[in-house]
């Protein structure tokens, strides 16, 4: 196994802590080269977990017993644990979702409902996931406002050259994608975040695939609002985090009626708490609020820094061995990339090479990622995907490329193919 990529940490027994990742799949070692779409789990955010059912198991907020207070003092020290991990000026900013799509429909239902007039304009990127596209396409139908595409370029980075001409005074809010999740692209959130600000532009930054990867600091990024989901940052499923400043929180009407969110309620009308517990009806996801604090401690123990580099070292060397193979196409900057690299090969399509990647164990992801109208601004119905994470290794991806070779033999015609099997 490779040693160190980054000398201090040692990344081999850091992976040791991930179990999943010691099994055979079809008879190969298993590689797992699709954390971008969800990470695996660390041993100790599993314990996080079990602990909490097997000893503090109970709702929140409600309770006056000793188990109640207990799992509520987990749960908002979980909030605490966000709060610090993004900077935020304060926990009550810290609203927990199931993720970043709820994140995004809950500031597109909440806060547009009531800031998004008739004529006005949201600004997005050609880049965005499908969670910070359709819950515009449907808020700008239902108010009648306009939505605006920032393009992208041939190298897969933002036309930031025209974002003048298209951050006009109209423009409401700004909604852009931290990491790339098809390009790989880091956009320079905290000066788009100062351009939009100029014109009084609210922002929402998407940090599914920077969260867990690099440092994320709302304060020096000085977005207004942050989305991310815990599962592709070592916690479990269905939790994730709105981060809102306070004022924008406080400005904002409830989104889904129920318990633990109102201070009274009478028969015709009701009243509502402050943020965030206005915006958390009905029983929260406790345990993945938990397994989330777990995370970033975990994370924290790794250092954001370490893991940022490991992770763009990975991503550099396998797209430029990927170049290697013949008829391969990489999309995404050369210069700076997130944790994954996005590629084409003219030997099959994504769907049939990740097909074939996983007989050896392989897994990628093929597709279009949520990202349709980027792949038609490429002109592609879908790429492949291979995205990393720190417990990943060099020799993981030589392996990659070894298994992509016998692709190119196995798909292509028999006439053509050598004579050699690549992985004989
Ligand atoms: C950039 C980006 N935004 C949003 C999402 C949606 O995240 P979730 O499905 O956890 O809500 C993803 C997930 O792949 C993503 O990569």
């Amino acid at each position: 196994m490779h040693k160190a990529v980054t000398s201090q940490v040692d990344w081999s027994a850091i992976r040791e802590d991930f179990p999943i990742l010691r099994q055979e799949v079809r008879g190969h070692d298993l590689i797992y080269f699709d954390s971008a779409a969800s990470s695996q789990k660390p041993r100790p955010v599993i314990e996080a977990l079990r602990n909490f059912y097997e000893h503090d198991n109970a709702n929140v907020h409600r309770g006056l017993h000793t188990l109640s207070g207990r799992a509520t003092d987990a749960y908002e020290h979980a909030r605490q644990r966000v709060a610090e991990y993004i900077g935020a000026a304060n926990p009550d900013e810290i609203i927990f979702t199931r993720g970043t799509t709820e994140s995004i429909n809950l500031v597109a239902q909440a806060w547009g409902e009531k800031f998004i007039r008739e004529g006005d304009v949201i600004l997005l990127t050609v880049m965005e996931h499908h969670s910070n596209l359709v819950p515009w396409q449907l808020l700008a139908e239902r108010k009648g406002a306009h939505l605006r595409f920032l393009p992208v370029l041939d190298d897969g980075t933002l036309d930031v050259d025209q974002l003048s001409s298209f951050l006009t005074p109209e423009v409401k809010l700004f909604a852009f994608t931290h990491i790339s999740n098809s390009l790989g692209t880091i956009n320079p959130v905290a000066d788009l975040c100062a351009k939009a600000r100029a014109v009084g532009a609210v922002t929402l930054v998407d940090a599914a695939q920077s969260a867990g990867h690099m440092r994320v600091d709302v304060q020096e990024l000085g977005c207004d609002f942050l989305a991310f989901s815990g599962h592709k940052m070592c916690a479990p499923t269905g939790i994730g985090v709105l981060h809102g400043r306070a004022e924008l929180l406080d400005s904002m009407p409830p989104w889904h009626g129920g318990g633990e969110m109102i201070v009274s309620v009478a028969l015709e009308n009701s009243t509502f708490k402050k943020p965030p517990h206005r915006f958390e009806g009905g029983t929260p996801n406790i345990a993945g609020a938990i397994g989330l604090a777990a995370a970033i401690d975990y994370i924290e123990m790794i250092g954001r820094p370490a893991i940022f580099e490991h992770d763009s070292q990975l991503a550099h060397y396998a797209a430029d061995r990927l170049t290697e193979l013949p008829g391969t196409r990489v999309f995404g900057p050369k210069e700076e990339r997130g944790a994954l690299v996005g590629f084409v090969m003219d030997a099959a399509h994504p769907h049939d090479l990740t097909t074939f990647a996983d007989q050896y164990g392989l897994a990628m992801r093929g597709g279009h990622h949520c990202n349709q109208p980027l792949m038609r601004r490429f002109g592609v119905s879908g790429t492949t995907r291979a995205s990393f994470y720190f417990y990943n290794t060099i020799e993981e991806i030589d392996r990659m490329i070894e298994i992509l070779h016998a692709a190119v033999h196995f798909f292509s015609p028999k006439e053509r193919r050598s004579p050699v099997h690549p992985l004989s």
